[in-house]
C-alpha cells in the first residue's frame, strides 16, 4: 500500500492512497451507493467518490492536510443538505464508527421524502445518525440539536444558500470550529472575473460575520460550477 506520510490517518477511519480516499466502513461487508471496498490492515474500508461527494472533491483540492476538513470521531455534526446519503455515510463512518462506539452524533435534515426515505434505511445499521425531514430555512429541526454542533456542513443549493449557511452557524456551531459551505453559482453564464468577485463578495460576508475563511476551493473538473468554503468559527 502506497499511502502518503503527509495523509497517515490520525483516526485511522480515513487514509488517502494516491487520489483515492477511503473510510472505515461502519457496516463491514455493506456498501451505500456501489462504492468498492477494499481491506487496508485488515479493516474493511469504503471508497469515497469524489465524483459523487464535494467533500470528497474538496479532500482532494484542499492546500491543507485533509483530515482537518473532516469531524472527529464523536463530535457532534450537522449536516444539512443530507440527499440520499452518499456523503453522511462516509462522515458516519468517521464520526460513528461500528456500533456508533464512539457516541458521535449525526443531525441530518432534507426536505425531500424520498431522501429521507432513503436516510431511514441506513438508521438501522448506522446508530448515531439522526434524519429529519425539515426544510432547512425554517426552525422545526433545530430541536433535534442538543447542543452546538463540533462541525457543520451545508449542501442544499437553492437560492438564498449563504443566507441559511451563516444564520445556521450563529445558531449552532460552536467556537473554534469548522463548517464547510457548498456553494453553487447560480449561472452558466458568469465570467471568470464575476465568479472572482462574487467570491470575494461571499467571503467578506462570512468575515463580517465573525467566520474566518480557510479556503475557497473550486471544485471544477468534479463537480462543475461548485465551490466549496472551509469555515472556522472564531473562539
Ligand atoms: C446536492 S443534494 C445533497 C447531496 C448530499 N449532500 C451528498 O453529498 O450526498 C442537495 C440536497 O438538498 C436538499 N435541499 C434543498 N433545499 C433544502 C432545504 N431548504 N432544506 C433542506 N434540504 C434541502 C435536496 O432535497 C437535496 O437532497
Amino acid at each position: 500500500m502506497c499511502m502518503s506520510n503527509n495523509h497517515q490517518p490520525k483516526s485511522k477511519r480515513f487514509l488517502m492512497e494516491k487520489s483515492s480516499i477511503w473510510t472505515l466502513n461502519a457496516t463491514p461487508g455493506k456498501r451505500v451507493y456501489g462504492e468498492q471496498l477494499k481491506r487496508f490492515s485488515g479493516q474493511e474500508f469504503r471508497r469515497w467518490d469524489p465524483y459523487r461527494s464535494k467533500i470528497a472533491a474538496a479532500l482532494l483540492r484542499t492546500k491543507q492536510e485533509p483530515e482537518n476538513l473532516l469531524p472527529r470521531p464523536g463530535s457532534n455534526v450537522l449536516y444539512l443538505g443530507a440527499g440520499h446519503g452518499t456523503t453522511i455515510s462516509h462522515i458516519h463512518d468517521i464520526v460513528c464508527g461500528s456500533k456508533n462506539h464512539s457516541k458521535g452524533r449525526i443531525v441530518g435534515v432534507d426536505i425531500s421524502p424520498r431522501c429521507i426515505r432513503d436516510l431511514l434505511l441506513l438508521v438501522e445499521k448506522r446508530p448515531g445518525f439522526i434524519p429529519i425531514l425539515a426544510d432547512a430555512r425554517k426552525n422545526d429541526w433545530q430541536n433535534a440539536m442538543l447542543q452546538r454542533a463540533d462541525w457543520l456542513f451545508q449542501d442544499v443549493s437553492q437560492t438564498g444558500q449563504l443566507d441559511i449557511f451563516l444564520e445556521t452557524c450563529g445558531n449552532h456551531l460552536k467556537s473554534d470550529a469548522k463548517a464547510l459551505f457548498s456553494f453553487k453559482m447560480a449561472s452558466e453564464r458568469w465570467t471568470d472575473e464575476a465568479i472572482a468577485n462574487q467570491l470575494e463578495t461571499m467571503k467578506a460576508r462570512i468575515e463580517h460575520s465573525n467566520f474566518v475563511c480557510e479556503e475557497v476551493l473550486d471544485l471544477q473538473g468534479y463537480e462543475d460550477e461548485h465551490f466549496l468554503f472551509v469555515i472556522r468559527s472564531i473562539g
